[in-house]
C-alpha cells in the first residue's frame, strides 16, 4: 500500500484540510447542553493537528458526529468538539456555522490558525458522497489530509469523494499509525500470533475469523459467539445465545480452522442475566442455563497461550462484560495481554473499556479508534477512505 504522509507535504503558508473522526459520545448535563463523554478522539488527533501548525499550515478541520441524517440538528453540533480542542491545543478553536458556503469562506484559517467546521451529515451530499459537495470542499484548502481511521471504511465526499479535486492528499499521523500497527498484525506478524475475538453474534465476525485464520496461528473464540460453535460440536448450550442460522457456517469454520481454533472448556452461567445474579461454574450447560462469561479453566488456558505469543490481535469482550461479575473473563485477558509482552492490538469499545477497567491501557501497543473500520481491517476489506489516497 503506498500513500503520502502528512509528513511529505510542504504544509508552509499552505490551508491544510484535515478530515479527523470527532463522532465522540455526547451527553446532555443538568443545564441541558451537550457534554462530551470521551474526548479520546480528539486527543488522538492532536500530533496530526500540532503537526500541520508546528509547519506553518493554517488548519481546517472536518468531521461528522453522530447520524443526523443530513439535516441541521443542534444536538449533534460539534461546538463541544470545539471548546474541548481549544482547551487541548491551548489556542482558540473557531467553529464555523457550516462547512461549506460563503459564511464558511470568510472564516478560512490564516497560517497557525484553526477552524473546524460544521457536522459535515448535516448536509446529505456528504454520505451520498455527491461529486459537487465534495468538489466545495476541496475549494476550502490546498492540501487534504485523512486523519479520520474511524471512518475510513465509508465512501462518502469528505472521506473519499473530495480526494479527486485537492491538488496533494496525504495519511495523518493518526491513520499512519492505525494502518502501520493493524496491517502488521495481520500481514507480517511476529509469531506466534495470537487472536483473540469476542462478541455476541459469530454473524458479525464471520469475515474477520476467515481472514484472521488464514494468518494467525490460534484464534481464542469467548463471548456469546462461542454458543453457536459449542451448539455445532454438539453440546448443549442451554439458554445460550446461539444463532441457530450460523450453526452450519460454524460446522464449516471449526473443520476449516481445526486446532487453530480453541473454544471456552468451562463458562459461568446463571438463571437470569443482571449484574450482581448469582452464578455458577460448570464445564457443559445445564438445561435452562444461560452463559455469560467464560469460565476459570478457560481463562486459565486462554492466558497460557496469550503468554507465548509475540503478537496478539483482540476484538470484543469474552462475556456480558458490561454486567459484573461477567466481566472477570474480559479483564483477566487484558491483564494477561499485557503481561504477554507481546504487540499488542485492540480494536473495538468493549476490548478497550476492559483494558481501562484492568489498568492496563498503557501496556497495549496500540489501541485502535475506529470500531467499524478496524472490524473491517481485520477482515481484509479495503477501506475506501484508505484505496482513495493511493490514487496520488
Ligand atoms: C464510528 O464511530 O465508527 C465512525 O465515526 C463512523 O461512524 P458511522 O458508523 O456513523 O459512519
Amino acid at each position: 500500500m503506498s500513500y503520502l504522509s502528512i509528513r511529505d507535504l510542504d504544509l508552509n503558508g499552505k490551508r491544510v484540510f484535515i478530515r479527523v473522526d470527532f463522532n465522540v459520545p455526547l451527553q446532555k448535563n443538568d443545564r441541558g447542553d451537550m457534554e462530551i463523554s470521551s474526548d479520546k478522539r480528539i486527543k488522538a488527533s492532536l500530533s496530526t493537528i500540532r503537526y500541520a501548525l508546528d509547519h506553518g499550515a493554517g488548519v481546517i478541520l472536518a468531521s461528522h458526529l453522530g447520524r443526523p441524517k443530513g439535516k441541521p440538528n443542534p444536538e449533534m453540533s460539534l461546538k463541544p468538539a470545539a471548546n474541548r480542542l481549544a482547551e487541548l491545543l491551548g489556542r482558540p478553536v473557531k467553529m464555523a456555522p457550516d462547512c461549506i458556503g460563503p459564511e464558511v469562506e470568510v472564516l478560512l484559517p490564516a497560517p497557525g490558525e484553526v477552524l473546524l467546521l460544521e457536522n459535515l451529515r448535516f448536509h446529505a451530499e456528504e454520505e451520498k458522497n455527491d461529486p459537487e459537495f465534495a468538489r466545495k470542499l476541496a475549494a476550502l484548502c490546498d492540501v487534504y489530509v485523512n486523519d479520520a481511521f474511524g471512518s475510513a471504511h465509508r465512501a462518502h465526499a469528505s472521506t473519499e469523494g473530495m480526494i479527486r479535486f485537492v491538488p496533494k492528499a496525504a495519511a495523518g499521523l493518526l491513520m499512519e499509525q492505525e494502518l502501520k500497527y493493524l496491517g502488521m498484525a495481520t500481514t507480517h506478524p511476529e509469531r506466534p500470533c495470537v487472536a483473540i475475538l469476542g462478541g455476541a453474534k459469530v454473524s458479525d465476525k464471520i469475515e474477520v475469523i476467515e481472514n484472521l485464520g488464514k494468518v494467525v496461528d490460534r484464534l481464542l473464540i469467548g463471548g456469546a459467539m462461542a454458543y453457536t460453535f459449542l451448539k455445532a460440536q454438539g453440546l448443549p448450550t442451554g439458554r445460550s445465545l446461539v444463532e441457530e442460522d450460523k450453526v452450519d457456517l460454524a460446522k464449516k469454520l471449526l473443520a476449516e480452522l481445526g486446532a487453530k481454533l480453541l473454544l471456552p472448556v468451562d463458562h459461568v452461567v446463571v438463571s437470569e442475566i443482571a449484574a450482581g445474579a448469582a452464578y455458577e461454574i460448570v464445564e457443559q450447560i445445564p438445561e435452562g442455563k444461560i452463559g455469560v462469561d467464560i469460565g476459570p479453566k478457560t481463562i486459565e488456558q486462554y492466558a497460557q497461550v496469550i503468554a507465548g505469543a509475540k503478537t496478539v490481535i483482540w476484538n470484543g469482550p469474552m462475556g456480558i462484560f458490561e454486567k459484573p461479575p461477567f466481566d472477570k473473563g474480559t479483564v483477566a485477558l487484558a491483564k494477561a495481554v499485557a503481561e504477554s509482552g507481546a504487540v499488542s492490538v485492540v480494536g473495538g469499545g468493549d476490548s478497550e473499556k476492559a483494558i481501562k477497567a484492568a489498568g492496563v491501557t498503557g501496556k497495549i501497543s496500540h489501541v485502535s479508534t475506529g470500531g467499524g473500520a478496524s472490524l473491517e481491517f481485520l477482515a481484509g476489506i479495503q477501506l475506501p477512505g484508505v484505496a482513495a489516497l493511493e490514487i496520488h
